[in-house]
This record gives structure tokens, sequence and C-alpha cells, in this order.
């Protein structure tokens, strides 16, 4: 700085263009550095904050004006720590995938940042993008799509080594692919066969074994077991711990069924149009909850137990989802809550230990999205 400020306005001031490519290359250096260094357990390893996606809504045929904006992530701020499952749970529509999306860098994000490790994934490019390619995965919801029919499980899995030959050169992937079989439970021999010729879980198992192909530190799971049938759901799951521990993996877990993402995640963010609504540990959320939305979407899971069922009060969500090309203003949720009051809709709640319990250890004492955030005897929490 103190350089430019002695600018004179003399050529000598122009920093020429060797000296800026220079210091990106050490810049990116940097950035890879800091991307493949390792992450203590329980420190954040992903740091999203603030992060906005908005799709612009166009009309017209050949001159396209911009009409306004599907506000699909609006705001969303969170941490993944190294170790944990952080499981995210909404409605059909809320952005989960979205987010999914930008947290891999195949979207480009509105605005927001998402720090890996660091490193503001939103603004990489070059060698330090393809780093955090490698090392962030994604299995995705339906095993039948995901899989090209015409591809054998061999190419299939060993596809991502083409673009990260130094994970498996040439010569090493046909053990490499089999030995990821062998991992997710499959038989090696079944290399040269197609996705036709398994069945739904033991395709997603191949989708598993993709995600894994090149080592990643975290994997964002999309409703990675909704659909197959409830008896495979539950070894998917079993699968996907024991690989956790194996691997020290981080998971993004996204779901709609509740009993499956408490089973699984360590910490639950609860998703409503855009917007995080509520985040802490699956107790918190389960047995605790102080936001209206969760209490509702809890309330709605059936309940075996009749004495259970007898303690609480039930409460049925009504209305529509509003669409997020023109969301409530105030509380996204107001108008569907049945607590909300005039401030709900002037007033936006923000994401935040609700004043009261500050600095108690009350298990109410997380992060909701609520003016009036309390607890409530409600049917289906704590089941
Ligand atoms: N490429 C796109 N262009 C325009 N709108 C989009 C696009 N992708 C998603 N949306 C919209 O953004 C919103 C959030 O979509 P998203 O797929 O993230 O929701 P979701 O929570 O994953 O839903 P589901 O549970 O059904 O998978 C929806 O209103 C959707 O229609
Ligand atoms: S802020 Fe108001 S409308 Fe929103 S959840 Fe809380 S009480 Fe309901
Ligand atoms: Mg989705």
């Amino acid at each position: 700085m103190a350089e430019l400020d002695k600018n004179d306005g003399s050529m000598d001031a122009t920093p020429n263009v060797t000296d800026v490519v220079a210091v990106d290359a050490a810049d990116e250096t940097a950035a890879v550095a800091a991307i493949e260094a390792p992450v203590e357990r329980g420190e954040p390893i992903l740091q999203v904050r603030n992060l906005v996606k908005h799709f612009p809504l166009s009309q017209g045929i050949l001159f396209k004006r911009q009409v306004g904006a599907v506000k699909a992530v609006d705001g969303v701020s969170f941490d993944l720590y190294q170790g944990e499952t952080l499981g995210i749970v909404g409605e059909s529509g809320c952005g989960k995938s979205t987010v999914a999306r930008l947290l891999m860098a195949l979207e480009t994000a509105t605005s927001g940042e998402v720090f890996y490790k660091g490193q503001d994934i939103t603004r990489l490019s070059g060698r330090a993008l393809k780093a955090v390619r490698r090392n962030i995965q994604m299995v995705f919801q339906d095993p039948y799509t995901s899989l090209n029919p015409r591809m054998t499980v061999g190419d299939i899995i060993g596809e991502p080594f083409d673009i990260h030959p130094e994970v498996a050169p040439k010569g090493d992937r046909r053990a490499k692919v089999q030995e990821l079989l062998d991992v997710v439970g499959l038989n090696p021999e079944y290399i040269n066969r197609y996705p036709h010729q398994f069945s739904g879980g033991q395709r997603q198992r191949i989708g598993i074994a993709r995600g894994l192909a090149l080592n990643p530190e975290i994997i964002i799971c999309d409703e990675p077991v909704s659909a197959l049938d409830v008896s495979v759901q539950a070894q998917v799951i079993n699968l996907m711990e024991k690989l956790q521990d194996e691997f020290n993996l981080s998971y993004v877990f996204i779901a709609h069924d509740l009993s499956i993402v408490r089973h699984i995640s360590d910490r639950v963010g609860v998703m409503y149009l855009g917007k995080m609504a509520e985040i802490g540990t699956d107790a918190e959320i389960y047995d605790h909850p102080t936001h209206p939305y969760t209490q509702a979407l809890l309330s709605a899971v059936p309940v075996p137990d009749p004495e259970a069922r007898e303690r609480g009060e039930r409460i049925i969500l009504t209305g529509d989802v509003p669409s997020p090309a023109n969301p409530p203003s105030g509380c996204r949720f107001r108008t569907r809550c049945w607590k909300a009051q005039d401030k709900c809709s002037t007033e936006l709640p923000l994401l935040a230990v609700p004043e009261r319990f500050k600095g108690s250890d009350s298990p109410a004492a997380h992060e909701s999205a609520c003016h009036f955030a309390e607890e409530k005897d409600i049917v289906g929490a704590a089941s």
C-alpha cells in the first residue's frame, strides 16, 4: 500500500502483467494447501454465511426481461463440523437441493459465502476449485436416473479418476474400483455389469462407491434413501454410518423423513421457504423444538404410543407454502403460523438463541428464527 500511496502517476506504479499472474498463482497454491490441510475432529470444516440463490424469472420470447426471481435460498447460515452429520429437513421446494448444489459449487451463488477450511468456494477457480470438488462429493436421491444405463459399474465408479488421475493412475483403476465395490458391500466381480442388473439398494451402493472414489472429506447426501424400500433404507443408512467412521467423513444429510434424519444426524437444521427456521442437536430439535414450524412438522409424524398421543397437542399445518417468488414480509412462516402477531409481518426474525434462554443450559437454548420461540407439548416431539 505504501508504494501506491506514493504514486505520482508515473508509469513505474503500474504493475506488469507477469507480476499479477505470479501473485494469483501464489494465492492459488496457498488456497490448495489450505484445502488439503487436515481439520481436527469437531472443528468447523464448512461455514456457510448468508447464502443466497435467486433464480431470475423472465418474460418475452425475443426480448427477454427479468420480471422477478425465485428466492430459492435467501440468507442461509450454518456450520458443518468435521466428522458430524448435519441433517437438513423441510417441505418440498424449501431450497434443500439448491443449498446442496451451492455447497458443491455446482450452482453460482447470488451472494453469500461458503468457507471450506477458510477458503470461500464461491470465489475459487482453477486448481483450488478442482481440489474442493475432489474433497466434497454428492450422493443423489434416485439411483435409477443418476447412473448412466449404458456404462458398466466399473466405468461409473471409475469415471471421477478421468478428472483426478492423481488419485488412481490408469493401471491401478480396476483394482481401486473393485476395492470400492467391496467397501460398499458389493461383489467386486460385478465390475462389468450394467446398472439395470442391480436392485435399487445395490444401485445406491454403487452411487455411494462413486461418491467415495476420490477419498472426499465431505459427502452431501440429497435424499439418498428416499427412493428405497424401508428395509433397504436401513441397510444403506447403516452402511453410510460405517463408512463415516471408517473414512472420517462429514455428512450433510437432506431428507423428508424426520425419523431417518434423527437416526443419522448429530445436528439438524429445519428449512422453510429458503431460510433456516431452527438448528440444534437432534435432541434439541426433536425433543425441545421452539419454532412453530418445527413443532408442526414433528406433530405430523405418526405416534404409535397412545399415552404419548394423550399427553401433547396435535398441530395441524394449514394452507399452502407461499411462492418463493413472492414470500411473505417479515417472518416467512407467518401465513401458516397459529402464533403470528403484528410484529411477525414487519420484522424478520433472525436465527439466534432466543434472548430469554441465553446463557441457560436449557435444551431450548438453541438457535430459532422466531420472535416468540418457546417450547410446547406437542404430539410427535420426543418420539
Ligand atoms: N434451476 C432453477 N430455476 C428456477 N427455479 C428453480 C431452479 N431450481 C430450483 N428452483 C426452485 O427453487 C425452489 C427450491 O427448490 P429445491 O429443489 O432446492 O427444493 P427442495 O427443498 O430440494 O425440494 P424437494 O424436497 O422437492 O426436493 C423451488 O421453488 C424450485 O422450483
Ligand atoms: S416469528 Fe411469528 S409468525 Fe414467525 S414463527 Fe414466530 S410466531 Fe410464527
Ligand atoms: Mg430436493
